[in-house]
Order: structure tokens, then sequence, then C-alpha cells
């Protein structure tokens, strides 16, 4: 059977093939690679967006792949799951040839269903309230932090201490143990992850699978880290299981991520195996902690550049919530300025500017035939910076996303969490930390800069997630 996504209301309309299509001429054997530089891969399809429209064609090495950048349409793809397309099988394969275990973002079909409802369970707004005390702890951890370098007068890393902050709150919350990393403590689990990432990301697209023939010292390096990886994941859920059989009480009231997913994995009928839980702990890390650190850091920056919406989050914050010591989960969710303020960073500047899918049936995309396990590529960042859908889009305008009725902003213009089924389930963790944090900072501190070091604006690095190169912070 076909699947029709926002097929052109006239039926006598010819559909066209993916060969049909525009798009930049590809190299012999290697296809459209050699003309994306990886850091910047998301820059240079966008560019080509501009060129050839919303739908065109790229090629890696011989496969084609349909590019969608109209946003109508990338939503409607994006809905069409669990049954119409899935995340890439070969991120699957990858991950799997590596030793990974499943976990909910590679997951497909019966598995997926099963572990979502676990994470759904574990994220959900009443649960994160209970981890709440825990994030305020790193807040204020990063704050002494903050304030030691005001006091120096020593530039920050941003990214880099940001960074430290999502770390220490995803892996406190996914462990129950106490991570450091802000006052310079190791999280081994971290060191291994830092390694395979990028090694998924690189394997996903390479031209040629020499890893499966031959193993240079790296490959063999990296079959270390995963060993140790899943080592020291399996030593936490026993740890974790054994404080479950020690105090039963604890079911009723998990107390971190961990412990939430062996409960909800061991509900009669859950499906999910304590090696989907031990999958579902690395790819909280993976998912959680780079994507969080990264908006905030571009938020903070846009923020630093536009200093009439700066005032109006830092009246607000100083109104609403003006003591980190004493925040409370109802300060937070009441920070409606500072939500705009995230939602309209994420609009400019999207952390994860892409999502790959595969299709499971043919299907038509547009006026576009998609064969079954043909690729689709979705730009994320097109319409929602356009003056077509989004007026004076350039502009840094937290105010849009707080008008209502007439002249409200299409939402599905900017999906930053993506859209459907598998739209992300850490969103309201996420924006619970973003806003802790700024709040944290815009009561406690005057800001002197956040800048590059030329002054220039950051460039974007495309490493897994889109983050700001080089931002440094003065206090
Ligand atoms: C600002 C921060 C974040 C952004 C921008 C973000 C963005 C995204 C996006 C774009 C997706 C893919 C959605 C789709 O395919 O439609 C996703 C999936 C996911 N995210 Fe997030 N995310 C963030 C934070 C988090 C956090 C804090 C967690 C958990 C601790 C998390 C866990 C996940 C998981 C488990 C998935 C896979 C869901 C599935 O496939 O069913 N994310 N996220």
């Amino acid at each position: 059977m076909q699947n029709t996504i926002n097929a052109p209301a006239s039926a006598n309309t010819a559909l066209r093939h993916l060969r049909d299509l525009p798009g930049p001429r590809p190299w012999p054997l290697a296809g459209n690679l050699p003309q994306l530089r990886a850091l910047r891969i998301h820059q240079d399809v966008e560019a080509w967006s501009k060129r050839y429209g919303p739908l065109f064609k790229i090629t890696f090495g011989r496969t084609p792949l349909l590019v969608v950048a109209d946003h109508q349409l990338v939503n409607a793809v994006l809905r069409d799951r669990p049954d119409g397309f899935r995340r890439p099988s070969i991120s699957a394969i990858i991950s799997e040839e590596m030793g990974g275990r499943p976990g909910v973002f590679l997951a497909e079909g019966a598995a997926w269903r099963d572990q979502r409802r676990m994470v759904m369970a574990a994220l959900a707004p009443h649960a994160v309230k209970a981890y709440f005390p825990s994030l305020v702890t790193v807040a204020l951890r990063l704050q002494q932090r903050w304030q030691q370098a005001a006091r120096d007068g020593s530039s920050i890393d941003l990214a880099e201490d940001l960074k430290r902050y999502s770390v220490d709150i995803i892996a406190g919350l996914a462990f129950g143990s106490t991570v450091n990393t802000i006052d310079g403590g190791e999280d081994v689990i971290q060191r291994h992850m830092d390694v395979v990432l990028p090694a998924v990301a690189q394997r996903s697209i390479a031209l040629f699978p020499y890893w499966r023939y031959l193993k240079l010292p790296r490959d063999r390096a990296l079959d270390r880290h995963l060993l140790a990886l899943n080592h020291a994941i399996d030593e936490l859920i026993a740890a974790a299981r054994a404080r479950l059989t020690a105090d039963p009480a604890r079911r009723e009231r998990p107390s971190n991520l961990l412990e939430a997913m062996i409960c909800a994995a061991d509900e009669g009928g859950s499906g999910v195996t304590d090696a989907a839980v031990a999958g579902n702990v690395t790819t909280m890390l993976l998912a959680g902690e780079d994507t969080t650190s990264n908006t905030l850091a571009w938020m903070l920056y846009l923020l630093q550049r536009n200093p009439a919406a700066m005032q109006k989050a830092r009246d607000e914050v100083l109104r609403v919530a003006p003591d980190p010591r004493g925040f409370t989960i109802e300060q937070m969710d009441a920070l409606d300025y500072l939500d705009a303020c995230a939602q309209e960073a994420m609009r400019l500047k999207p952390v994860a500017p892409f999502i790959p899918l595969e299709a499971l049936r043919d299907s038509v995309v547009g006026d576009v035939q998609v064969p079954k396990g043909g690729l689709v590529w979705c730009v994320m960042r097109n319409d929602s910076v356009s003056d077509t859908h989004v007026p004076n889009a350039a502009a840094f305008d937290p105010e849009r996303w707080l008008v209502r009725g007439d002249g409200a902003i299409d939402k599905h213009v900017s999906m930053p969490f993506g859209a459907g089924v598998r739209t992300c389930p850490g969103r309201y963790l996420a924006l619970l930390e973003i806003k802790i944090a700024a709040a944290m900072l815009l009561s406690s501190f005057s800001i002197q800069s956040i800048d590059t070091l030329d002054g220039a604006e950051p460039e974007e690095l495309m490493a897994f997630t889109m983050s700001p190169i080089g931002l440094r912070m003065r206090l």
C-alpha cells in the first residue's frame, strides 16, 4: 500500500521520482559527500535548500536522499511514525555491531513502544518534580564556580561550564549518585561516551565499513571503551536494584531516572528487559546533555546581544524567582518570558537542525515518490528563519511566542523537539534545567560580556548537536 503525505490536491498531478529532482551534481562513487563539510553539514544542506527549493535530491555514496525543507511536509513526515517512517536502520546497525544496548532513540516497533512508555513515565512532569531539588543543588554549585570566576575576574568557557552543569544533572538523575564535574570531578561514563558518540556518527556516514574487515588502533580503543561503558552501567543497575530490594518503599517514589525505569520495567507486561534499561540509561546521557547545554549557551548569547530582551528576562526573574536557594518548581513554571526566550533561541539555533528518517513503505512526500527503504533528510531550520513564515525572522524577539490568537506564530514552523509520537520526551526536563540555570545567572550576577575572542558571531559546529564555538563569558 502506498502512503501519501501532503500529496498535491489534484490527482492528475504527475508524481516525481527522486531521479527527477534537482540537486547538487554528485561525484562518481562518493556522491555529494565530498561537497559536504562534516562539521558544517547542516549549513551546507540548508544552503542547498535555498538554491534547490523545498524538495531536492542529494546522494551519500550511491545512496540517494530526499531533502525536505518545507515545515508542513517535515511535520507530516515526522508524524507518520511509527508506521510510515523510522530512524535510519544504518544507525541501529552501527550501534549494534559496536555492542551498544538498544535504547528508545534507535528502537523500532514493539520494542520502541515498550521502551517509550517506560521513558515517558520516568520523564513525566510529576516525576521530574521529584528530581527538582537535585537540579537546584547542581545550579547552586555552578553559581559558586561562577562567583569564584567573578571574584578572580577570569573569563568562563560558557559551553564547557554549561556542559558540566547538564552532565551533573543528567548523570546524577540517571544513576542516582552524585556526579560533580563542576568542581573538577571526573565522570567515568562520560569519558567513554565522549569517545563512543563521535564514532557512531562517523561510521553512520562512512563510505566503506572498513572496521568490519580491519581494526585500526582507534577501533580497538573504541572496543575497549564500549566494554568499559557497558560494564560500568551494569554495575549501576545492580546497585539500584539492591537499593530497591533493601527499601521497597522507594518503588512508590523513585528518586532518579534509573530507579524509575527499573520500576516501570518490572511492572507486569512491560516487555522491557534489563538490557533495555541499560540501553536507555546511555540514551538519556546521549540525548539529554549536549542538547540542553548548547541550547542554554545559544540562548544566553542571544540574550546578551539583545539588551532589551535581556532586561525583560532579568526583570521577570527578579520579580518571580529572586533567590536561587529558594527556587521552587512553581516559580520556574511561572517564568513565561524566559520560556519564550528559550523557544526563540531554539528557532534560530536548533541544536538538532536536521532529522534523518527511512521510509518503512512506499510513500509520497509532497509530489515525490519515496520507495520503501528510501531515506529522507528533514531540514528543521528553513521556514523557521524565513520572512515568509516568520515576520522579521532574523530578529531575536521572544515576544512573538507570547502572542495569542491573531498574529500568533505558527508553532509548527519551529520544531526543536521534533514532532509526532517520537517527539522528545525530555523537553519538560530540558526547559526546567534551562530556566533554573538562566534564573540563577540573572538573579545573581551582572554579565559584562558573552562573546567570542574576536567579537564575531560564534560559528555553529555540528558534532552530534549544534554547538557554538568559542563563547567566553565575563561576570
Ligand atoms: C533543549 C534540549 C533538547 C532538545 C532540543 C532535544 C531535541 C530532541 C529531538 C529533535 C529529538 C528527535 C525527535 C523526533 O524524532 O521527532 C529528541 C529525541 C529524544 N530526546 Fe531530546 N532534546 C533535548 C533534551 C532531552 C533531554 C533532557 C532528554 C532526557 C533526559 C532527552 C531525551 C530524548 C529521547 C529519549 C529521545 C528519543 C525519543 C524517541 O525516539 O522516541 N532529550 N530530542
